[in-house]
């Protein structure tokens, strides 16, 4: 995800400081398994749901630069060690704490647990609190502005349309929806 720190001009200032001790690994989160070709998304906005190729964006040539597929940690960020994560601020987070490896199709298929987590597990929607944190993430981006709280939206809408944004200013051959076409994600579904 280094891409949010050139477009975002990014100073760091994490607010909630994750003390690695507060950090004990929760054992529901280790139920994980391959992943699943489509994911449904957003079942609870009004907007309606979004439906997320993963195969397209794990085999198809969607990173920023045109060279390939997404890597799997722009969007798992957790998934790396902290010390990796570190050299892309604000990142800093790893789960599990500890962790000495990074999530690639390879690991995965000898680690069947090493996503760790996922996202909503993370960012909860608004004022909920997410399943292993104590409170969703709050940071800062630029010096002066507003603590952000990472919530599902936030949290999705910088990863995923972030991304989008990005690519459209430099890549001509793909069309993906940026964070202004809502609908373009959101579909309500006729039943
Ligand atoms: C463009 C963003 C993105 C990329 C790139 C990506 N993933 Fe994912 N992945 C997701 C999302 C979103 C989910 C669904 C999480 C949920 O259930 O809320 C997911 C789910 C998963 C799951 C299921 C986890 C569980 O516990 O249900 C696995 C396993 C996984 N991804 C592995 C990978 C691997 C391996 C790669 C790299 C080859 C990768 N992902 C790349 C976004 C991404
Ligand atoms: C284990 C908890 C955890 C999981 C799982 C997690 N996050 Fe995060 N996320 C955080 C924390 C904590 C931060 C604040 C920065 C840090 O400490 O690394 C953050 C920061 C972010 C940011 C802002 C930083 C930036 O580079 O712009 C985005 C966007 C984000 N997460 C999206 C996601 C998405 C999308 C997923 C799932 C594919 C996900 N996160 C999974 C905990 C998590
Ligand atoms: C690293 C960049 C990147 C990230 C991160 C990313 N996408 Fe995309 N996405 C793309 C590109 C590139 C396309 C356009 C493909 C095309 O036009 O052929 C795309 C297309 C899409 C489309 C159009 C349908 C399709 O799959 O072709 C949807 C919907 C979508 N993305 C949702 C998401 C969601 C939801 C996330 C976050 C979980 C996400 N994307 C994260 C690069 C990214
Ligand atoms: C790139 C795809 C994409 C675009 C574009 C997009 N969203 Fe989203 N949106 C998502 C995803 C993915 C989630 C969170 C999914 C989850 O928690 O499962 C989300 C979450 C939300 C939520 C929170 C839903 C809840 O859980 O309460 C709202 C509200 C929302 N979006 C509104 C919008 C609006 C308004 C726009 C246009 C300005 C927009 N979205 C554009 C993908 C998108």
């Amino acid at each position: 995800m280094k891409l949010f720190t050139t477009f975002a001009v990014l100073i760091v200032a994490v607010a909630l400081s994750l003390g690695t001790s507060s950090l004990s690994f929760d054992a529901s989160a280790q139920d994980t398994k391959k992943p699943q070709d489509t994911y449904t998304l957003a079942t609870e906005a009004k907007l309606g749901q979004v439906t997320f190729s993963h195969i397209n964006h794990t085999t198809k040539n969607r990173n920023l630069e045109g060279t390939g597929p997404s890597s799997c940690i722009e969007c798992h960020h957790t998934a790396q060690p902290a010390a990796e994560a570190a050299k892309h601020p604000p990142l800093k987070t790893a789960w599990p704490a500890d962790r000495t490896t990074t999530l690639t199709a390879e690991l995965l298929a000898s680690d069947p647990n090493a996503v760790g987590a996922v996202c909503r597990d993370c960012h909860a929607r608004a004022e909920a609190k997410p399943k292993l944190l104590p409170e969703n993430p709050q940071i800062k981006f630029a010096v002066g502005t507003e603590l952000v709280t990472l919530t599902n939206q936030q949290a999705y809408h910088r990863n995923c349309a972030g991304c989008h944004d990005e690519i459209v200013k430099t890549r001509t051959d793909v069309t993906p929806p940026t964070s202004k076409k809502c609908t373009a994600c959101h579909k309500r579904t006729t039943t």
